[in-house]
């Protein structure tokens, strides 16, 4: 039994994160055939007694919910009667379409798989859901953007394919694993839209304008934009959001035209928004947890201290006293994937002026810590084998908080996947259709009671 609190913990998590590759012969270049986050809680039931569900997610290419309702799309005239009507079983096919270059991909990745299979199972007790994710994936990428060194400065490096394999960087972006949740019928695609989450399901947040699309908003247009720009919430791209937290509607999604705050604040205190969880190899996993959104007018963090956080310069390094390096030598990337966290106070000491480092060296971007409050509410256990990642996540059935969706017995909600892999970022994952998740009732996925 691991103990979740305090010191014990703390050193379990260190040692776990350390001891799958000790024992692992880490040859150069090669990534480990195992990693292995901290487990920060037990499962009340037996995971191989509860069915699973497979599910089929897909490449989604720039199919925007402005392209989905164009006449382009020609299930537009009929999408409040939602995506399955039409396309069940028809995953495959899509995902073959859309991978390829394309209307919908004018940048494809080489070699790209058009679908992955994600087995599914859960489970609530009096307190908690949990749920249980296995998929295939060639290599863990348990590490997110770095830093290297050139032999004067660090410098900016990594980052997803396609974009650093472009730049002439090896790519370095980690894994994750997105869970979009909402209740029955209840956040609609537009005002006034009959369609709601249940029936479009993820679709409905991705628009023209985010990162990626075919309507990307350069930093310079936000920048003197009085709500996201260098006066208001200084955001550097636009993310994720519902057509409800804007006034109009427009080809671009009406990235721009904000509603009031006090009609954001509103649809908020009314449970308008989706809840939105992300399981992350590298900033997440190895502190046990997964990240906690939610989507309204933006991708927002819930309340509270994220499990990981990016000073704009180099700051730590490893702690050679326990990791026995300081920095990864770029050949050996690979090969340390799964002793890259930097977890402060644990692995990460402040980098020292007077350290030497060799042309190549890299320290990751990003830094690890407990998280706190809201934003500590999805705990998680990650592991990489067999070609696998199994992925265990447990948040309480409600959790009390204004920025999470609470779960009950006895009902249906509407919810999606999304699985990111071989280190991309943004529209480049897989994702589902609409699906229910049933607590104790009838869903595509069924959570099961399990426990007192
Ligand atoms: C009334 C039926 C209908 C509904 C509802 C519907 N579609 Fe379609 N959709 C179609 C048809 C027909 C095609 C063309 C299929 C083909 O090319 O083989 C299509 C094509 C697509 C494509 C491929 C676009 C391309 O560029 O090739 C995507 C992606 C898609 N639909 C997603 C969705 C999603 C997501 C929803 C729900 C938000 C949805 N559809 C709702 C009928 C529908």
């Amino acid at each position: 039994m691991i103990k979740s609190k305090g010191g014990l913990m703390g050193l379990v998590t260190v040692l776990l994160v350390f001891a799958v590759i000790a024992g692992s012969c880490a040859v150069l270049g090669v990534a480990p055939s195992e990693v292995t986050g901290p487990r920060p809680f037990g499962f009340p039931g037996d995971w191989s007694k509860i069915s699973p569900k497979t599910v089929t997610l897909l490449y989604p290419g720039q199919a925007s919910w402005e392209f989905l309702t164009s006449a382009g799309h020609p299930g537009a005239q009929a999408i409040d009667a939602g995506c399955r009507t039409c396309h069940t079983g028809q995953e495959k096919m899509l995902g073959a379409k859309l991978v390829k270059s394309g209307p919908r991909e004018a940048d494809p990745i080489a070699g790209k798989a058009p679908t992955v299979d994600l087995t599914v199972r859960a489970a609530y007790d009096a307190e908690f859901v949990y749920f249980q994710f296995r998929w295939p994936t060639q290599a863990p990428h348990a590490i997110h953007t770095v830093w290297r060194y050139d032999g004067k400065q660090w410098v900016a490096w990594g980052g997803p394919k396609p974009d650093a394999t472009k730049k002439g960087m090896p790519p370095s972006y980690e894994d994750r694993l997105a869970v979009l949740l909402d209740e029955p019928n209840n956040v609609p695609a537009f005002d006034g839209s009959p369609a709601t989450f249940s029936q479009v399901g993820c679709w409905m947040t991705c628009h023209n304008s985010m990162r990626a699309m075919p309507r990307d908003v350069s930093r310079k247009a936000i920048e003197p934009h009085p709500y996201w720009g260098q006066k208001g919430r200084r955001v550097g791209d636009i993310r994720k959001y519902l057509m409800i937290s804007r006034t109009a509607r427009d080809d671009a999604g009406a990235w721009d035209k904000v509603k009031p705050v006090a009609d954001l604040n509103g649809l908020k205190a009314t449970g308008k928004f989706l809840d939105l969880w992300q399981w992350r190899a590298a900033r997440s996993n190895a502190v046990g947890y997964a990240s906690d959104d939610w989507v309204l007018e933006y991708r927002n963090s819930d309340a509270g201290r994220s499990p990981f956080f990016n000073p704009p310069k180099p700051q730590f390094m490893y702690d050679e006293k326990v990791t026995g390096f300081r920095a990864i030598p770029e050949a050996e990337l690979q090969a340390r994937m799964g002793q890259a966290a930097l977890i402060e106070k644990k692995t990460a000491v402040a980098l020292d002026p007077n350290a030497k480092f060799a042309v190549g060296d890299l320290l990751p971007q990003y830094l690890l810590r407990d998280p706190q409050g809201s934003a500590a509410d999805v705990q998680a256990f990650g592991r990489y084998v067999d070609g696998h990642w199994t992925v265990e996540l447990r948040r309480k059935m409600n959790t009390g908080q204004a920025d999470d969706k609470v779960l009950r017995p006895g009902r249906a909600y509407p919810i999606g996947f999304a699985i990111f892999d071989d280190t991309v970022s943004n529209r480049r994952h897989y994702v589902t259709l609409p699906l229910t998740l049933g607590v104790g009732v009838d869903g595509d996925v069924r959570a099961v009671k399990v426990g007192p």
